[in-house]
């Protein structure tokens, strides 16, 4: 039989992420080229324009190098999934004018993916998860909790009222500077705070329980940059230069602390959407998260505990597939096809239109 093959193109923020699946989920080919090292001067900010041009000068050798792994030529791509929003709009149109270049050469469909439908979408690749399911969306752009009915059929339980947790996460690395810590300094945002967070005490420094009495399941974060910062002012942090031991202390204690408080935060509005699926929706018995954030074990775990409480089963697809990249473009595209849900657009009239 003859498989259907996607090639999903992502390039929202700051990875070029390309890949080529199946529509047996058979990965074929794969390749990203992230561009961290070089915002890492910034103390791992993105700047929008550098991050365009990084797309602009990368993304051919990224489609290449996928089509190379896998052992096809560009005629052996039935369909080009690409994303088309939300994220970076000129990084999001370097791989928007690259795919119409593509069609224009080749004759193929082409599908428009939403870069969060794909995030909630990447675990069905790997586990046989049943629509409807919940999930939450947690990465450096967005935080969303949402019951999953279908490839096309999202609602809406709840998203951050501010900051997505993400930035926040990143934020709060970037005022500990461990972008210059010893042990961790080449290692980016929340991944950094997770592991420093291992050497402190989450009780050291006390944060506020945001939204302790809001009754929905929205979220905000920029309560805790707040509260980090005043805390870092009163034991002078910005003036201690060396990492010392009462440096990397505080940093610890800091990175532990905001971790257990964030994750107080975000466990609370997973379960007011447990309640709510438990009460409304019986046939949802699974708890899926994923985006950056959800590759941090901590927030893991204490999620396991909720869903296992409410008899819900955890699901988050691995690291490499949580993060941006190509795979899961390419794994929307081959949902889309399978379910007729599909938006085959021409790709000439696409055009992002930032919110
Ligand atoms: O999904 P993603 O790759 O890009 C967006 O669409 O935003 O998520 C990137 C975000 C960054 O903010 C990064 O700091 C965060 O995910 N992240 C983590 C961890 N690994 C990545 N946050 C907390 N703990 C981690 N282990
Ligand atoms: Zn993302």
């Amino acid at each position: 039989r003859h498989y259907t093959t996607v090639m999903g193109i992502e390039t929202s923020c700051d990875d070029t992420g390309v890949a080529i699946v199946d529509d047996q989920g058979r990965l074929l080919g794969d390749a990203l080229q992230s561009q961290s090292s070089i915002h890492k001067p910034l103390g791992w900010g993105i700047h929008p324009v550098t991050a365009a041009q990084l797309h602009e000068r990368n993304i051919h050798a990224v489609v290449q190098s996928a089509l190379h792994k896998s052992n096809l030529k560009i005629e052996d791509i039935h369909t080009i999934a690409t994303t088309v929003g939300p994220g970076l709009a000129f990084s999001l149109n370097v791989g928007l004018d690259y795919s119409k270049k593509l069609l224009q050469q080749h004759n193929k469909r082409f599908i428009a993916v939403h870069h969060m439908a794909a995030h909630a979408l990447t675990v069905r690749m790997l586990n046989p998860i049943e629509f409807p399911y919940l999930v939450l969306l947690v990465s450096g752009g967005h935080c969303i909790l949402a019951v999953v009915n279908g490839p096309c059929e999202f609602y809406r339980l709840g998203s951050t009222l501010d900051d997505a947790p993400g930035e926040v996460f990143d934020k709060v690395a970037r005022t500990l500077e461990l972008h210059t810590h010893p042990e961790v300094g080449d290692i980016a945002g929340g991944r950094a705070i997770e592991i420093v967070a291992k050497l402190g005490d989450e009780k050291a420094f006390k944060l506020p329980h945001i939204m302790a009495g809001v009754r929905n399941c929205n979220f905000s974060f920029a309560g805790f940059k707040s509260a980090v910062n005043a805390h870092l002012k009163r034991v002078s942090f910005a003036s201690l230069s060396d990492w010392d031991q009462q440096k990397m202390t505080i940093a610890a204690n800091m990175a532990a602390s905001f971790q257990y408080y964030l994750t107080w935060h975000i466990a609370k509005r997973v379960r007011r959407a447990l309640v709510f699926c438990k009460t409304f929706n019986p046939k949802c018995r699974t708890l899926v998260i994923s985006g950056g954030v959800a590759c941090n074990n901590y927030i893991r775990n204490e999620l396991d505990k909720c869903a296992t409480a409410f008899g819900f089963q955890l699901a988050c697809p691995p690291p490499y597939l949580c993060t941006d990249n190509g795979i899961m473009i390419a794994w929307a595209g081959v949902e889309h096809l399978k379910s007729n849900t599909a938006t085959i657009l021409n790709p000439q009239s696409v055009i992002y239109q930032p919110k």
